[in-house]
């Protein structure tokens, strides 16, 4: 099929690269040139594992083309809108505006018959009123809505075999057309059994923001379970081994630690409550309210944390903070629980040193105010105490006598709760977890 894909961002990016690795012939548009002169030459303009390789793949077929004008999605039969909706300033609203003039800017290029799919993650009610607005200028085209779940880090493979399709569709003939059209986009992962769920748009719309919505929940559940075993000496890791064997809670999701953050969580359940409130539904939602408070929560008990784990005060103290990403394998810093900590122990005096091996740059665009070390071992020379706040593998697997003799004071907080205790107290560390006694 031909396809276009607007916005190279995380997800349209990554989209681009899958949908011609399906075997469609695929333009990426951005109005960002620097994006598309980057893709174009086969560079990811973030770190994704296995995107530049499957760029080069693809690019090498000739099947994937990117453009910074909105005149090449002429010809595509099927247009997938891909652009941010990231939270407004000062409000927990999603900003609507890439999406709304990036459909307005499509809808000159469609031609009869065309298909347009949103994946963008937007409130509810956005693909009826984006619906009515395509009847009146082109009475053929239809518009499906195709949320999409894909995890950074992972974005490739969930890309490519997701666990399910949803697709929101209007009612009747152009409905039928328009999963027609979306069941041969995706004819590959479909024939290997990925399950596909067809749905009318508000369903769709809804199941994204539910599905992060109850991602969140489950985190900022096992946090506030966290909260609880560090007042009566509990140990939260097996407390969620064990509640986790039940196959109706599940293991995935209840790792205690410094709270969510990124791209997506925080700001689609903000989004979810603000466009909640405005249907009058908030009540319903009222404990996500909670969720997010759980999850401010958790980075101000790091502070505290560490804060306790010196002596009593920050005051020039040397903290070294492993990972500045707000997850493994990614070096996207977007409301990152460990800069948040990061500059908050700064402002209370504490001298901090981060480092990470991917998302140093992005870091330091942030928080410039941060000392910034890319060699973790250098990092953590003459250290107070280290802070392992993103679990990168390298920071796993670190063990007592590689460090032992670089720091100052033997203390290590672990906030993703990764490190064995013993081993880190048998060396002689003041181990401090998330959680447990
Ligand atoms: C998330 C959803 O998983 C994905 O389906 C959606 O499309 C976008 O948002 P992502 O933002 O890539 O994806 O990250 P995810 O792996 O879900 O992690 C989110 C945050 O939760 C991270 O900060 C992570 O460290 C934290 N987390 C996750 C925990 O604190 N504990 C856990 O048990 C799991």
């Amino acid at each position: 099929m031909r396809i276009s894909v607007i916005g190279c961002g995380y997800l349209g990016a990554v989209h681009a690269a899958c949908m011609a690795k399906l075997g469609h012939d695929v333009v990426g548009i951005d109005v960002d040139p620097r994006k598309i002169d980057d893709l174009q030459a086969g560079r990811a303009p973030f770190f994704e594992p296995g995107l530049p390789e499957l760029l080069d793949d693809v690019l090498a077929t000739g099947r994937l083309k990117f453009s910074s004008n909105m005149a090449d999605a002429k010809g595509a039969e099927v247009h997938f809108l891909c652009v941010g909706t990231p939270q407004r300033k000062g409000e927990y609203a999603a900003d609507m505006r890439y999406v709304d003039s990036a459909f307005r800017s499509l809808l000159d290029s469609l031609e009869p018959g065309n298909v347009i799919v949103g994946k963008s993650t937007v409130p509810v009610g956005t693909a009826a009123r984006l619906a009515d607005e395509l009847a009146e200028q082109h009475p053929d085209a239809v518009l499906a809505w195709n949320p999409e779940f894909l995890r950074e880090g992972f974005a490739v493979k969930d890309t490519l075999s997701p666990d399910r399709f949803v697709y929101g569709v209007p009612e009747g003939e152009s409905g039928a057309r328009a999963t027609a059209a979306l069941d041969e986009v995706y004819s590959t992962p479909l024939s290997l059994g990925t399950r596909r769920l067809v749905a009318d748009y508000a369903t769709a719309e809804l199941v994204k923001a539910a599905a992060n919505s109850f991602l969140a929940t489950k985190i900022s559940f096992i946090n506030a379970m966290a909260e609880v075993c560090e007042v009566t000496g509990a140990d939260v890791t097996v407390l969620a081994d064990a509640i986790g064997l039940d196959e109706r809670i599940g293991r995935k999701f209840l790792n205690a630690g410094i709270g969510f953050g990124g791209g997506c969580l925080p700001k689609d359940i903000r989004a979810f409550m603000a466009r909640a409130g405005e249907l009058g539904a908030d009540q319903a939602l009222t404990f996500l309210r909670e969720v997010d408070d759980i999850n401010v929560r958790r980075r101000i008990r790091v502070v505290e944390l560490t804060r306790l784990l010196v002596g009593g005060s920050l005051l020039g103290k040397r903290i070294t903070v492993l990972g500045a990403a707000f997850k493994p394998n990614s070096d996207d810093v977007r409301d990152s629980p460990a800069l948040s900590i990061a500059a908050q122990l700064q402002l209370q005096g504490a001298d901090v040193t981060v480092t990470d091996p991917e998302a140093i740059e992005g870091a330091r665009n942030r928080f410039p105010e941060l000392t910034y070390e890319e060699d973790m071992h250098r990092a953590m020379e003459k250290a107070d105490a280290l802070l392992l706040l993103t679990e990168w593998q390298e920071y796993r697997d670190l063990m007592p006598e590689q460090v032992n003799s670089l720091v100052r004071t033997r203390n290590i907080l672990d906030g993703r709760n990764v490190m064995d205790p013993l081993t880190w107290r048998a060396a002689g560390w003041n181990y401090k977890g998330i959680g447990r006694p």
